[in-house]
């Protein structure tokens, strides 16, 4: 039975269709509300706007839950892996035994990118962060790759290129950087033990594949793969809606993570425990600080648009690193910290009347330095493993009919009409006329 809002505005009563998901929650439809009532609605954030249908990701913030096409995350970063995952919230099921081989193979032969590119890198300014690297890179591709999408066939193409090539680009990205030797994908290698060869392996110095690692970099990645409409899929999405190309887009994408409120908050993360560790500042005086609202500082890794609960990522994500740095035996004191700032932070009342919880960012970067990862380019490493969510996201917003170029409206706050006044009528001492 259909359900309605109703909504009465200057005397006139309107009747909203809601819409029910199929885990019972309920968005009003206002498609109509402008036509019908001339008013808009004002959302700054769009913290209460659904902007769309989605088949991919299931969240409840207020209980911790993310499933990806149905299957809870806690199954997958567990007992999955992060091709394979990306299968699934590409293709919405598991892959077959043949399926997954024939994936694996498409992204071994998609693994090298264009000699030209390092070129690009090697000219790139020297102290650039490499997220702006990433986003011009993956903007270059196009270059490369002009051809428009028609069929799902090469639609699938463009996905596995991108998983594949921009795991490529990262560690090339990384070894030019340093002025190291590039070493090149191996096709006896999977997807994880191959970038983390790539970006630590060295004629001089041969890198040891640890499985323990690389179990835990797909799970890191299982973890970041898609997350439903946050900032960066949206930039992805509004830049697909005007039939930009899907590199402009995932490079917008690339571009809005790099933020510290975003995909940034795991490198301000580890800088913010590294200050706290180096200036031995207490754990109460950062929470204190953080709560101060006069203070622009805020407990980097903390809080969430969504979860207003513990991030269920966080929880698997601290889970790693209990168990890969003792295995690595490495003893980071940052850990302890973290751990710490988490206990005083969760039994503070402001943490707790305002819901602000450890986020996927908390630990993650704890996980990265046990690997290696330098912390510039923690929000890379968030890039990958969220690749398959921006171009599935991307691909279901192409597909929606429902769908239209992203075009928000506004509420006007400036002026009123007004008139030109001539310069020489602005400067009160001045006659002059004459143009600039
Ligand atoms: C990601 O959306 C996603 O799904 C994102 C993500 C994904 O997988 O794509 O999960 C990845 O981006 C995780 C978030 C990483 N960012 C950080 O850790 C940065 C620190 N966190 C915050 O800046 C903040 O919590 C946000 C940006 C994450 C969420 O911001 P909101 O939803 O806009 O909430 P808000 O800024 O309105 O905060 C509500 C209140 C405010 O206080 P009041 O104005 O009500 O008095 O809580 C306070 C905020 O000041 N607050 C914090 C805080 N986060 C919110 N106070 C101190 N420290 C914090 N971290």
């Amino acid at each position: 039975m259909k359900e309605y809002a109703t909504l009465t505005i200057d005397g006139k009563e309107l009747k909203l269709p809601v819409i029910i998901g199929t885990e019972g929650e309920k968005a009003i439809d206002i498609r109509s509300l402008r036509q019908e009532t001339g008013c808009i609605t004002y959302d700054p954030g769009f913290a209460n706007t659904g902007s769309c249908k989605s088949k991919i990701t299931f969240m409840n913030g207020e209980k911790g839950i993310l499933r990806h096409r149905g299957i809870p995350i806690e199954q997958l970063a567990e007992k999955s892996s992060f091709v394979e995952t990306s299968y699934l919230i590409m293709h919405g099921h598991l892959p077959t035994r043949k399926e997954l081989t024939r994936t694996s193979i498409m992204l071994n032969d998609q693994s090298m990118v264009h000699e030209d590119m390092q070129f690009f890198f090697q000219n790139y300014p020297r102290l650039s962060h490499p997220m702006g690297i990433l986003s011009a890179m993956v903007n270059a591709l196009r270059s490369f790759y002009p051809e428009i999408i028609t069929t799902q066939e090469e639609f699938e193409k463009v996905f596995i290129r991108l998983l594949s090539k921009v795991r490529t680009m990262a560690a090339m990205s990384y070894k030019i950087s340093r002025g190291h030797k590039v070493i090149y994908p191996r096709t006896d290698y999977t997807y994880c033990a191959n970038f983390l060869n790539m970006m630590f392996d060295s004629p001089v110095n041969p890198y040891r594949l640890d499985r323990d690692v690389v179990k835990a970099l797909n799970t890191f990645w299982i973890l970041h793969a898609d997350h439903e409409q946050n900032c960066s899929t949206s930039a992805v999405k509004t830049v697909g809606s005007s039939q930009a190309n899907v590199y402009a887009s995932i490079s917008a994408g690339i571009t809005a993570l790099w933020g510290p409120l975003h995909g940034g908050a795991n490198q301000a993360v580890i800088e913010m425990l590294t200050a706290i560790h180096k200036k031995g500042v207490g754990i109460s005086e950062v929470v204190e600080k953080a709560k101060n609202r006069r203070s622009s500082f805020r407990l980097m890794g903390f809080g969430h648009r969504v979860y207003k609960t513990y991030d269920p990522r966080a929880k698997i994500m601290k889970k790693v690193c209990d168990k890969v740095l003792p295995k690595l035996k490495i003893n980071d004191p940052l850990l302890e910290i973290a751990k710490q700032l988490e206990e005083v932070a969760l039994s503070d009342q402001y943490f707790v009347d305002k819901n602000l919880y450890p986020n996927v960012d908390f630990y993650s970067g704890i996980l990265l330095r046990a690997m290696g990862i330098p912390t510039n380019m923690f929000p890379v490493m968030f890039a990958i493993g969220r690749l398959p969510g921006w171009i599935a996201q991307w691909k279901e917003n192409m597909d929606d009919k429902e769908q239209k170029i992203t075009r928000p409206r506004q509420i006007y706050t400036g002026l009123n009409k007004s008139p030109y006044i001539p310069i020489s009528k602005r400067d009160s001492d001045s006659e002059d006329d004459s143009d600039y």
